[in-house]
């Protein structure tokens, strides 16, 4: 059911968090919506009230445990509880290891790894202490397969695979209910691409994304289908992409 689950989502701001925010809004949801660009929130939050849905947000910077913290109290203090938090923030700047954009490297472990630990850290103590509660969070095909320019960022990638079938595998153990979904989306058109700052990387991965790409609402519609699941089971794995690449 996703009528009146509490859904916090992080990168909700463009992309596939907002193509989410909108499509469970629209379908009963109330949603807690958190990125660092605050307008754009507002803006999304206020056309999701004006069709009747149900939506508060918050800047975050998922590198700050804090930010993690609070928006979670905000889901709280508005909603009453945490029923799914979808750990969606991240960045792709894509380079070759020989360019050495050491910042970029460490950027990318700080929002694609830290961001996923401080968001499952926020929400952890309310989902034990309910014994429910869905984590859903966005890899990447880049998490399933290496290619050339996406070291730093397939391993980021690789790492919330890893994660989340452990915390799949902890949860069912320790008997908590804790329900996950990893999504491994492929050429999804967004803001991703404006991540780049290498030129030959971005000039590549925007060709094969004005081939291929297609709307976040494809990813939008696989995750309520998740979060829609009896809550004795967990779908636990998607991979998303356009019918014609080859990934
Ligand atoms: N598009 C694809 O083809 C594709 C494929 C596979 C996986 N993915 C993954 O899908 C996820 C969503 O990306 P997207 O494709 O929808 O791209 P996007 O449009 O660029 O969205 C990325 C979101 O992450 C937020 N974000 C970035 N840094 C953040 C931070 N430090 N704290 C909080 N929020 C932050 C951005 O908001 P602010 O800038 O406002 O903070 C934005 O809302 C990412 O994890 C990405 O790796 C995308």
């Amino acid at each position: 059911m996703i009528k009146d689950k509490v859904v916090v989502i992080t990168g909700a701001s463009s992309g596939i968090g907002e193509a989410t925010a909108r499509l469970l809004a629209s379908q009963g949801a109330r949603v807690v919506l958190g990125a660092r660009r605050e307008d754009k929130l507002k803006a999304i939050a206020e056309t999701i009230r004006q069709a009747g849905g149900q939506a508060v947000y918050q800047e975050l910077d998922v590198t700050k445990q804090s930010d993690n913290d609070a928006i979670v109290k905000l889901a709280k203090d508005s909603f009453g509880r945490v029923d799914v938090i979808f750990l969606n923030a991240g960045l792709m700047p894509n380079s070759p290891l020989s360019a050495l954009r050491t910042d970029e490297w460490h950027r990318m472990v700080d929002v694609n790894v830290k961001g996923v630990l401080n968001g499952v850290a926020a929400v952890l103590p309310e989902f034990i202490a309910q014994k429910s509660g869905h984590v859903v969070a966005t890899s990447s095909v880049a998490g399933l397969k290496a290619y050339p320019g996406g070291a730093v960022y397939g391993g980021t990638k690789w790492f919330v695979r890893a994660f989340m079938e452990m915390l799949r595998m902890e949860s069912a153990m320790e008997g908590t209910h804790i329900r996950t979904a990893t999504i491994y989306p492929a050429a999804i058109n967004t803001e991703l691409l404006e991540t780049i700052s290498d030129k030959a990387s971005r000039e590549q991965m925007q060709g094969t994304y004005d081939t291929y790409g297609i709307s976040p609402d494809r990813i939008a519609s696989v995750v309520a289908f998740a979060i829609d699941q009896p809550e004795d089971t967990t779908v636990n794995e998607f991979t998303i992409g356009p019918a014609n690449q080859a990934w």
